[in-house]
């Protein structure tokens, strides 16, 4: 059975303030399912020193190097040291907005790992690609890629979320059939490569417009192994909420 996990992306939002709010909140929360925060790179020590023992911290970047000249990168040791368990990478605004392919992508996926953080790859089609049938191909070289990159048991130890980019922001959330049918895609897809005693247990989270009036029932699909979450982090009691569903779905 894989324990759920529900990571808030806040992106470029958030402050000292809310990383106390969702301290205060989280320290009641249950132990069937983790949660997990990924603020701002400069909120990370605030998080690490204040949230309760149990919520993990993330990044939502890394860098694909190990250290050098690279201005304004971090590095994956870096974030460990900071406290951080997960990392985000190849989230679809890093790759609309600042260009980021498969193969860097797959760069930050092998440096999260060698480092020991826990990659969270995010994957997932624009609307054009969905209309054009080319979900699975999107999805599976992108799943592919990070492979390659990493070997054999390359999802040994990482997440992958499965982000439908026409649904990220936009109130629009996929259907618990459209997500299923990816996600046990994903799930065969790194069968094929690792084995299907990695696949199995590989947490596969949904990530697009996921709140607490739809949570439970992509929650309840069969390959959905948490969310990430995006506008409804920002919302304590939302997110909260959300966490409820998945610690007791
Ligand atoms: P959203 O974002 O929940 O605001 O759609 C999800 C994400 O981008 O990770």
């Amino acid at each position: 059975m894989r324990r759920k996990i529900i990571a808030g992306n806040w992106k470029m939002n958030g402050d000292r303030d809310l990383v106390r709010q969702v301290a205060e909140r989280a320290a009641d929360s249950a132990v069937e399912a983790e949660l997990a925060v990924c603020p701002p790179f400069p909120l990370l020590p605030t998080a690490a020193s204040q949230l309760p023992f149990g919520v993990a911290l993330g990044a939502q970047d890394v860098s694909e190097y190990e250290a050098g000249a690279y201005t304004g990168e971090v590095s994956a040791a870096m974030l460990l040291e900071a406290g951080c368990r997960y990392v985000i990478v190849g989230h679809s605004e890093r790759r609309t907005l600042y260009g980021e392919d498969n193969d860097r992508v797959a760069g930050k996926f092998v440096a999260a790992k060698q480092a020991g953080l826990t990659p969270i790859l995010c994957v997932g089609e624009t609307l054009a690609e969905r209309d054009a049938e080319r979900t699975e191909a999107v999805v599976g070289e992108q799943i592919d890629a990070a492979h390659e990159a990493a070997g054999t048991q390359a999802f040994q130890g990482a997440v992958v979320a499965y982000e439908p980019v026409w649904a990220i922001g936009t109130g629009r959330t996929a259907t618990p059939e459209q997500a299923q049918a990816v996600h046990a895609f994903i799930r065969q897809r790194v069968a094929e490569r690792d084995g299907s005693e990695v696949a199995e247990q590989l947490p596969v989270l949904y990530g697009g417009s996921m709140k607490p009036d739809n949570a439970a029932e992509l929650l309840g699909q069969r390959d959905i192994d948490g969310g990430l979450i995006g506008g409804a982090s920002l919302k304590p009691d939302s997110f909260l909420a959300i966490y409820q569903a998945a610690a007791e779905g």
